[in-house]
């Protein structure tokens, strides 16, 4: 008597029999007493070099998951996405203006300072103006007001501002800009230097949408926005830089067309990169991390992919700090069939997270959001989600109705799809190493988000643990408790004796 009683195994014992284990392999028991508070935890991880999320995901650099609209609701939602490259030119060629221009969506959507906004010339008329705003979306929406520059240009000598109620898209269209717009006389600006809190209240106090900036030669600045601030207050868990600007990943190959996307996607703005390759413990990743590091020293850094400690230490080594944890363990991946060479998705995390300091990021494999608990229980600091979130609104392409179960779906592919063609952007032909397919559609990120943090909270309440790192702690002493899962153990716990 006396001595603690533990039913189950660790996660030691669990993992220790060289198996591989999957989400589905086991479960997680209840044998913590409760006594904290739903609302006393935090699902936050820090990611380094400035990025802090509040939701631990991270949607997957695939171009049936990562549009701006989903970066962008992520972000919102206290995630990060990461802006694929599968773009082509006509040709097939790659088109790295076309990830920038995401990345540039993104980073303009909810600023406090917007940097680059999207102006106009005196000279431009109503209908140039309406064509400019159709091109720069911020999310579903055309911009509708423009600051109006002398050149036309974002840092140009303020003239004025062009408002939406100031025109009318049907009477107005052969107008000069000049002649509809607020002259600059007639304007309420702010002048650089100005704190946010300083042009927030300036909007409040004179009843405005939007405020230009200008320096003391009158050249424009930014421009903030009330439908920012109104944003700012609806979303508490937003993911953003210093400058109150979402904060967003991009996708970058270990082929030398890199060199020139890490440039222009930096200078877009974006905040970190993923070096996305299926094969991550290569001389050529290893090069790629060596050459970010030092260009690019203030900027996040992703490695992989990787599931073994051999590869977590060999990356480590190059001064990596965080790397995605997952091979041929994917919905859409037939990686293991194609090369045999791959790990089972649990397995790898455990065995990863336990042999580096780096963070890790659970990678493939995660259907739903108890695989989620599962895997940052097993070490992993966050996840990357690709099937779980290819269904929704606000990925790219249209939603259909499955003609056999009438329901609607969207597509999802692999990136190492004969569809993704990626081995055509290569250059030479490749065995396809993923498949294509659809997935139920699921709704908005902002309703989806929210009851994935419900899940994932209800788990860490049912384990008394606030926090991840509480959790890890509490997983490397044996506090935690998981048991084997049987096939009659997996029917069970899916719905059955039920008609439905
Ligand atoms: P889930 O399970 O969330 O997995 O759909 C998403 C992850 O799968 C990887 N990925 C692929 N792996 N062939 C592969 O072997 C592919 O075509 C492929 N496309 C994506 C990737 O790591 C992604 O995050």
């Amino acid at each position: 008597m006396g001595e603690e009683i533990y039913s189950g195994f660790s996660a030691k014992e669990l993992f220790k029999e060289g198996i591989g284990m999957t989400y589905d392999d086991f479960s997680i028991l209840d044998t913590s007493f409760t006594n904290i508070d739903r609302n006393e935890i935090v699902l936050e991880t820090d990611l380094g070099k400035g990025i802090v999320l509040k939701t631990p995901i991270i949607a997957a650099p695939m171009d049936t998951v990562t549009s701006k609209e989903l970066c962008i609701a992520l972000a919102l939602q206290g995630g990060i996405g990461c802006i694929h490259y599968n773009f082509k030119n006509p040709d097939g060629s790659p088109d790295i203006d076309k990830q920038v221009k995401e990345i540039e969506s993104v980073k303009r959507f909810e600023n406090g300072f917007i940097e680059n906004p999207v102006t106009v010339s005196p000279e431009n008329t109503i209908a140039d103006a309406i064509q400019i705003g159709e091109k720069n979306k911020v999310g579903k929406s055309a911009i509708d007001t423009f600051p109006v520059t002398e050149s036309g240009k974002p840092h140009g000598k303020l003239l004025g501002l062009l408002r939406k109620q100031d025109y009318s898209r049907t009477k107005h269209t052969d107008f000069k800009v000049k002649d509809r717009m607020v002259p600059l006389k007639k304007l309420i600006k702010g002048e650089w230097p100005i704190t946010l809190h300083e042009a927030n209240k300036l909007l409040w106090e004179e009843h405005l949408l939007f405020l230009p900036i200008t320096d003391k030669k009158c050249n424009l600045r930014y421009l903030v926005t009330r439908s920012d601030l109104d944003k700012n207050e609806e979303y508490p868990l937003a993911t953003k830089d210093e400058n109150k600007r979402l904060m967003v990943l991009f996708a970058v190959e270990t082929r030398p067309i890199a060199y020139e996307r890490l440039e222009k996607c930096f200078k877009a703005g974006a905040d970190g990169c993923i070096i996305d390759t299926s094969q991550g413990y290569t001389r050529y990743e290893v090069d790629m991390i060596k050459y970010i590091k030092e260009k690019y020293p203030d900027k996040l850094v992703i490695g992989g992919n990787i599931s073994t400690p051999e590869a977590c230490k060999g990356l480590e080594e190059e001064g990596l700090n965080s790397y995605r944890c997952g091979q041929g363990s994917g919905s859409i991946c037939t990686t293991s069939g194609a090369i045999g060479v791959s790990r089972a998705g649990a397995s790898g995390v455990y065995y990863c997270a336990k042999a580096t300091k780096m963070k890790t990021i659970a990678d493939g494999g995660i259907r739903q959001v108890g695989d989620i608990v599962k895997a940052l229980t097993i070490g992993a600091d966050v996840v990357i989600l690709g099937n779980m979130l290819a269904g929704t609104e606000e990925s790219p392409g249209n939603t259909i109705i499955d003609p056999e179960s009438g329901l609607p779906v969207k597509i999802y592919r692999g990136m190492g799809s004969k569809e993704a063609n990626v081995g055509e952007i290569r250059g030479y032909s490749r065995l396809p190493q993923g498949v294509s397919g659809h997935v139920k559609y699921k709704g908005s990120i902002h309703e989806w988000v929210p009851l994935i943090r419900d899940g994932i909270i209800s788990a860490f309440h049912v384990l008394n643990c606030k926090n991840i790192k509480e959790l890890h702690e509490k997983m490397n002493k044996g506090k935690i408790r998981f048991e084997k899962r049987t096939v009659g153990s997996l029917r069970e716990s899916n719905v059955h004796d039920l008609l439905m």
